[in-house]
C-alpha cells in the first residue's frame, strides 16, 4: 500500500504512539485486502460500546490509547452503551455502571461523541459519495445503500484506528467497481410493515454471503423500512449495501435471479418467533434506534392508551432524537412504556432484570435474543407489539 510522508511518519512513531499503533492497523488491513492507499474520511463510528459485549479487557487498551494523546481526527460516534443511566442504572449493581463509566470516560477522552446510537446518521448530514468508517454493521449497509455513502463494514479496532487517524484504506466498497449487484432479488409480493422488511432481510443475508443484491419490488418503502431491511441483512449475513429501483439502473441486469413471496416471509418470521404465544416480559421496539418519525408514530398509536398488567414496553431512540421529541415521548410515558436512550435491549443486561421473553417489530432482535439475551423472541409489526402491549 503506497503511502504518504506524512502516514510515513505517524508509521515511524514521529506523531507519538497512539498514532502509530492506529497506523499500523490500518496498513495491516489495507495489505490483508489489498488496498492501494488510505483515503480520507468524513466520519468514523466506533461499536463495542456496551460493557455487556466488550468486556474488562479492552478497557485497559483504550486508557492506554488515551494516556498516549490518541485524539479523534474527524466527528467520531459511539454505538449504544448497556444500559440508560437515568431510566436503568439503578436495576444494575453498582461495579457493571463503574466499568460502564470507565470505557465511557476513555471515549471521552479522545474526543468521541457521546452519541450512543447505531443511527448516527440521525445526529447530523452525511452526503451521497462521502466516505466514512463505521462499524455498526446495520448503519453500514444504511449508509451505502439509502444514503450512498462509502463505507465498508469495520471492526470496532478498525473504526478506532480509522477515527484517530482520519483515514481508511481504500478497498472493498470504497471503491465504485466494488459496487455493483450480482444477483437480481424480486420481492414479488408486497412487504405489508417494516418487520416484513427486517424478516426480508434475514431471509435475504442468509443466502446471500457478502454478494451485494438488486432487489425489485420496493418502490414504497420508507426509509425506516429499508433501515430495517438492512439491519436483517447484516445480522444474518455478510453483505454491506443492496440496491434498488431508486439507485440503480436495471438496464444493467446481474444474471443470477431469486424470488421472494410472501410464504418466504412468513415462513422466516415464524421461525424467528420462538414464542409465539406464551407469557411476555417486554415488549421492545427501536432495533435499530427509532426516527423521530418513528417516535412520533408510536406516541399516535399509544395516545390515551395503558399498559397491561407487569408487562414492560421500550421504545429505543438516541438522547438526540429524543430531546427533539419531547412532547411526543411525554405521550408515550403517560401511557407507561419507558422512552430509553443510549442503549438497545440486545446490548443491555434483561437477563440481570428478569426479562425472559421479548415482543419486538425488529428482525434483526429476534435472531439475536435467544442467544444474546436468552430469551425468547415474537416477531410482529409495530402496530401488533402496541396493540399487545397496551389496552383502551
Ligand atoms: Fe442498534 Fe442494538 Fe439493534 S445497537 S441495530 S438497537 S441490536
Amino acid at each position: 500500500m503506497h503511502l504518504t510522508r506524512e502516514e510515513e511518519r505517524i508509521y515511524c512513531g514521529e506523531h507519538g504512539w497512539a498514532s502509530q499503533m492506529c497506523m499500523k492497523i490500518l496498513i495491516q488491513l489495507g495489505d490483508l485486502f489489498k488496498a492501494d492507499r488510505l483515503i480520507p474520511i468524513r466520519s468514523a463510528h466506533v461499536s463495542g460500546v456496551s460493557y455487556k459485549t466488550l468486556g474488562d479487557a479492552p478497557i485497559e487498551f483504550l486508557k492506554v490509547l488515551a494516556d498516549a494523546g490518541g485524539r479523534v481526527k474527524v466527528r467520531s460516534t459511539l454505538n449504544p452503551q448497556s444500559f440508560d443511566p437515568d431510566q436503568l442504572g439503578k436495576k444494575l449493581p453498582e461495579h457493571v455502571r463503574k466499568r460502564q463509566q470507565a470505557i465511557l470516560d476513555q471515549f471521552d477522552r479522545m474526543g468521541f461523541k457521546s452519541s450512543l446510537t447505531c443511527t448516527p446518521y440521525y445526529l447530523g448530514k452525511v452526503e451521497k459519495g462521502w466516505h466514512l468508517a463505521w462499524a455498526e454493521s446495520s448503519a453500514v449497509v444504511y449508509a451505502n445503500s439509502v444514503l450512498r455513502a462509502y463505507t465498508n463494514r469495520e471492526g470496532g479496532p478498525s473504526a478506532l484506528a480509522a477515527a484517530l487517524i482520519g483515514k481508511t484504506p481504500n478497498y472493498g466498497v470504497h471503491q465504485s467497481e466494488n459496487r455493483k449487484p450480482s444477483i437480481l432479488v424480486h420481492v414479488e409480493d408486497p412487504l405489508m410493515n417494516e418487520m416484513e422488511h427486517g424478516t426480508l432481510g434475514i431471509y435475504l443475508g442468509r443466502i446471500l454471503g457478502d454478494r451485494i443484491p438488486f432487489i425489485e419490488g420496493l418502490k414504497k418503502s420508507s426509509s425506516e423500512d429499508l433501515k430495517q431491511l438492512g439491519a436483517g441483512l447484516a445480522a444474518s449475513g455478510m453483505t454491506n449495501m443492496f440496491l434498488t429501483e431508486k439507485t440503480y439502473s436495471k438496464s444493467r441486469e446481474p444474471i443470477e435471479k431469486v424470488s421472494v413471496k410472501a410464504a418466504d416471509i412468513r415462513k422466516t418470521c415464524e421461525e424467528l418467533s420462538t414464542n409465539p404465544g406464551g407469557q411476555l416480559d417486554l415488549v421492545f421496539v427501536g432495533c435499530p434506534h427509532c426516527s423521530l418519525r418513528e417516535v412520533k408514530r408510536i406516541a399516535r398509536l399509544v395516545d390515551g392508551k395503558k399498559i397491561r398488567g407487569q408487562l414492560e414496553c421500550w421504545v429505543c431512540t438516541s438522547r438526540y432524537v429524543k430531546e427533539r421529541a419531547m412532547e411526543d415521548v411525554k405521550r408515550i410515558e403517560k401511557a407507561g412504556a419507558r422512552v430509553l436512550v443510549d442503549m438497545c435491549t440486545i446490548v443491555s443486561w434483561t437477563e440481570k432484570m428478569g426479562i425472559k421473553s421479548i415482543m419486538t417489530n425488529s428482525a434483526k432482535t429476534a435472531y439475536y435474543a435467544p442467544t444474546l439475551n436468552r430469551a425468547d423472541t415474537r416477531l410482529a409489526s409495530l402496530e401488533e407489539c402496541l396493540k399487545t402491549a397496551f389496552r383502551g
